[in-house]
């Protein structure tokens, strides 16, 4: 969707804001800039909407480059969400939204339509909200109605510097949260400027880390977290990056889903030939998958008559596949369990998250061959 081809930007006075950037951005993707201040984050996106004409390189939107094309259309084709400062304070929300419709000739009736729309959208009331002045507002408020004018006229690329750069971290977080689920249903292709990592880990599809102009390194969230390019992504990212990793995978990804189990009516010496594998516990599930609680092998009485039913323990806890890694670590030492199963909503075992998990995905590579746990029928 956007390429940038080693494109720079020298300022009048010699100085070199931005040293030959490459970047390819997919439609749908949204791709954060990020590093301190003063390392070309702004020059490199007015670059994109040619608020600022590059020095050298190309940059192209869908395979056209945009240097050929005329720069006031380019302009309101592509949404652009700065700090508050991007309302005009004279003028009304509705005729702030308004400002690009007009100027592309829509008709009143579909402006108010669109106004209406893009208001409901941000979770604002349009019959009280359309007449009020910019200064009547919060500045979450304003900061929606920014990111809806710049929806305006459905503008498939959106540019954002620092949108919510000015916002308490309250506020802050919950336009970050409506923002994912917008950019979930109309994927725009976005890219989005900050030099706060923790928003971009929660927004990006993919990370830009630049410094003195220079992209440094270019991967997805994850992979920043797990493998910074050098000792500046590393101090960029924070000492905290191991947590961070783990608000980001999900209890699916990280689930194990191959151990035994045991059947709540399943007899005792069946039970006791699993556990002779070694394992110190296991879940107990009845014959539709639900899962039940858990038997420890040191409960069972080998002589005793009967089904396992009569030694399995409850309560124990349990997580749904879509949280994350994050949640799960913190029920277990919420609960001061080893592992925690994976259910469906219907109570269907899916998987076993266990503190083993969570360091084969996040921890360092390991030294041995091989840790064996065998405590919860994980192989
Ligand atoms: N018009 C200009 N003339 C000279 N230098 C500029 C101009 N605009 C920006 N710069 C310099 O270019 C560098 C990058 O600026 P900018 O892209 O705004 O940084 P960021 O957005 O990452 O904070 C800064 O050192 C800034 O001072
Ligand atoms: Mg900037």
């Amino acid at each position: 969707m956007i390429s940038l081809r080693g494109v720079s930007k020298i300022f009048d006075n010699g100085f070199t804001a931005v040293d030959k950037v490459s970047l390819e951005i997919k439609a749908g993707e949204l791709v954060v800039l990020i590093g301190s201040s003063g390392c070309g984050k702004t020059t490199t996106m007015k670059m994109i909407n040619r608020l600022i004409e590059p020095s050298s390189g190309q940059i192209l939107i869908k395979g056209e480059d945009i240097l050929k094309a005329d720069p006031i259309e380019l302009r309101r084709n592509i949404g652009y969400v700065i700090q508050e400062i991007g309302l005009f304070p004279h003028m009304t929300i509705a005729e702030n939204i308004a400002v690009v419709p007009q100027l592309k000739k829509w008709s009143s009736d579909q402006i108010k339509k669109r106004i209406q729309e893009l208001l409901e959208l941000m979770g604002l009331d349009p019959d009280t909200t359309a007449r009020k002045y910019p200064n009547e507002l919060s500045g979450g408020q304003r900061q929606r109605i920014g990111v809806a004018r710049a929806l305006a006229v459905d503008p498939p690329i959106m540019l954002m510097d620092e949108p919510f750069g000015a916002l308490d971290p309250i506020s802050r977080e919950q336009l970050q949260d409506e923002f994912l689920k917008l950019q979930a249903t109309v994927k725009k292709t976005i890219v989005f400027v900050t030099h706060d990592m923790d928003e971009a880990i929660k927004l990006a599809d993919r990370i830009v880390v630049l410094h003195e102009g220079r992209v440094i390194q270019c991967a997805s969230p994850r992979e920043i977290l797990r493998n910074p390019a050098n000792e500046f992504v590393r101090d960029f990212v924070g000492a905290d990056h191991t947590l961070k990793q783990l608000s980001l995978i999900k209890v699916r990804e990280a689930m194990q889903s191959d151990m035994i189990t045991l059947y709540a009516d399943e007899s005792i010496p069946a039970a006791m030939a699993k556990f002779a594998q070694g394992y110190r516990s296991m879940f107990a599930i009845n014959r539709q998958g639900i899962v039940k609680g858990y038997v420890n092998k040191s409960d069972i009485n080998p002589l005793q008559d009967g089904s396992i039913n009569q030694y399995i323990r409850t309560p124990f806890s349990t997580i749904s596949p879509d949280k994350s890694l994050k949640e799960a670590l913190t029920l277990m030492i919420q609960r001061d369990a080893g592992y925690i199963a994976v259910v469906d909503d219907h109570g269907t075992l899916l998987g076993v998250i266990s503190t083993n998990s969570l360091h084969r995905l996040v921890g360092e590579p390991y030294l041995e061959a091989e840790r064996e746990v065998r405590e919860i029928g994980i192989l």
